[in-house]
């Protein structure tokens, strides 16, 4: 696995093909995760946006979930922008869903205000770094009371409960059939060039700050976690 990549998703173009085997071997209980997701995303959302489709494990799923919808699916990587759209074309040949594909970084999204009525995401936002002005401007994306649901990786707190989580996913990853020595190790070295964990409380601050309200983290499992917020009506 090459290992020096300038950008997260310079790192994961780069590996289109392989990710769905690896990301079930390097994230414990992703299927679970994703699932857990879906079940609290409102279904009457029409404008639904997804950051960070990658190979489409997500999308397909919303694109399911919300036949009458129109979905934007973005990620700055045409590969795994390419494979998304190929998966849609290919599972849902009969009914063309309403799937718009836009190849951008989270940081330089150019939408209209109020486009959307649910944001949504899933380990893909731990890759900016700085959260309080992606929060803004996904407030901004939203209409007033839209929702903004998200699966990520989050930092434990205090320190040594982010140690024991990642502890914990080491041990995953070495476990029988998961992933090779080699597959770790570019992992590992992804995570220390282009990951950045922020704290559940640090979230829900920065959220609260954005203008968002209801805020709930809904589900944990070492360093993953899903929060939902709602989009307040007067920002705060
Ligand atoms: C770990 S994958 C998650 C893919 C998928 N959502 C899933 O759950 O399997 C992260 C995705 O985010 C994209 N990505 C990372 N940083 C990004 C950024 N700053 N802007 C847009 N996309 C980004 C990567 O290209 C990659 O496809």
């Amino acid at each position: 696995m090459t290992t020096s990549h300038e950008s997260a998703h310079a790192y994961f173009g780069g590996m289109a093909e392989s990710y769905d085997s690896l990301i079930r071997r390097a994230v414990p209980r992703y299927a679970e995760m994703t699932e857990r997701l879906l079940t609290y995303l409102p279904s009457d959302s029409k404008r639904v946006l997804e950051m960070g489709c990658g190979t489409g494990n997500l999308s397909l799923a919303l694109v399911e979930r919300f036949p009458n919808s129109t979905l934007t699916l973005v990620d700055a990587s045409e590969e795994m922008i390419a494979l998304t759209r190929e998966r849609v074309e290919a599972r849902f040949r009969e009914v063309t869903p309403a799937v718009s594909y836009v190849v951008s970084r989270f940081e330089d999204l150019e939408f209209p205000a109020g486009s959307f009525d649910l944001v949504t995401s899933s380990i893909s936002l731990h890759h900016v770094r700085d959260k309080a002005l992606l929060y803004e401007r996904i407030r901004e994306l939203l209409a007033d009371g839209g929702r903004f649901c998200f699966a990520d990786q989050m930092r434990g707190e205090p320190e040594s409960n982010h140690l024991v989580n990642w502890e914990q996913w080491l041990a995953f990853c070495r476990q029988s059939g998961n992933c090779t020595a080699d597959e770790l190790a570019g992992l590992v070295d992804h995570a220390e060039a282009h990951d950045h964990y922020t704290p559940v409380s640090e979230h829900f601050s920065m959220l609260s700050r954005a203008g968002f309200g209801e805020i709930d983290c809904v589900w944990r499992n070492w360093m993953w976690g899903i929060i939902t917020a709602t989009a307040a009506q007067e920002l705060n």
